[in-house]
């Protein structure tokens, strides 16, 4: 199948669709909270950027719809803007269920260039997923938080695994329709586009640091930080990112750029000699449990 034609452009639209479960935060099960596991809950210190992130998605998206004239497209994006809206309605729910306290920002509203900033909010899911698969099943094997809510939160991974399918599939479309479907230019323009992903993701792990004022990073974390290291991290969203993956028609393009790159950086790292034996007993353990 030639990417850019109209038989690739009906797989990504028709398979997206097809995929859709709607998300209704009330209906949801979720667990009666006490003590130290709400404690543990309310001291996370990026709930309310999770929720803006999601509201500002939906604004993106609404405003990027009127400029999208194929209605198949039209229609795909538009259900990717349900979406992202049902995810804000669920930390919107979550926040108020838990009595989780917040600063009340706003999430932003005017952007410049409309068709740019949906492109760059697309590879920013990219990243965030890649990098959220990965954690979320680090955190989930901690037990960091009670089972039911990643049942939650695993609901909603699935829809931007979705999501990032949907984008990589649709922005080649994008540039072949457009006279730049080569493989290489794809190549230096999603280079590019991660790099700022990456720029505006440690932007943002520095404020929630910041803001949390430490207190967070400094003691609940640490159950879920114990035995953390790079290449546990990097092998574990490579293999969740091939798990979610599989499930994707033969057909689609894949993320391919992040894979690569955590495959290249965690080969370089087995390289790299180990400076403290003596510790390697638990960590070990730890990194048995992933496989
Ligand atoms: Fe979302
Ligand atoms: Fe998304």
């Amino acid at each position: 199948m030639k990417i850019g034609s109209e038989t690739h452009k009906e797989l990504f639209c028709r398979s997206f669709r097809e995929s859709h479960q709607p998300l209704k935060p009330e209906e949801l099960m979720w667990p009666q909270l006490e003590g130290s596991e709400l404690q543990r809950l309310q001291q996370i210190p990026f709930w309310e950027e999770a929720l803006n992130t999601e509201l500002e998605a939906g604004v993106k998206i609404a405003a990027y719809l009127p400029m999208i004239s194929d209605p198949l497209v039209r229609d795909a994006i538009a259900l990717m803007g349900e979406e992202e809206a049902s995810h804000g309605r669920l930390f919107q729910y979550m926040i108020q269920h838990y009595s989780i306290e917040t600063e009340g920002r706003t999430p932003a509203k005017a952007f410049k260039n409309i068709e740019q900033t949906f492109i760059k909010f697309g590879y920013n899911e990219c990243l965030d997923a890649f990098l959220g698969f990965g954690l979320f099943k680090i955190a989930r094997q901690s037990a960091f938080l009670p089972d039911p809510l990643f049942n939650i939160f695993d609901r909603l991974l699935q829809d931007e695994a979705r999501h990032i399918v949907f984008f990589v599939n649709w922005v080649a479309y994008l540039q072949a329709s457009r006279g730049r479907g080569a493989s290489w230019l794809r190549g230096v323009n999603s280079v590019w586009n991660y790099g700022k992903a990456v720029q505006g993701l440690l932007g943002l792990v520095n404020n929630s640091i910041e803001r949390s004022g430490n207190d967070f990073s400094a003691t609940e974390a640490s159950v879920f930080l114990d035995g953390f290291n790079p290449e546990m991290l990097i092998s574990t969203c490579l293999q969740e990112n091939a798990r979610r993956m599989s499930s994707f028609d033969d057909g689609l393009l894949l993320p391919e750029f992040l894979p690569t790159l955590a495959q290249f950086a965690l080969s370089t790292l087995k390289l790299i000699p180990k400076r403290h034996p003596q510790n390697s007993g638990n960590l070990l353990k730890k990194e048995g449990e992933f496989n």
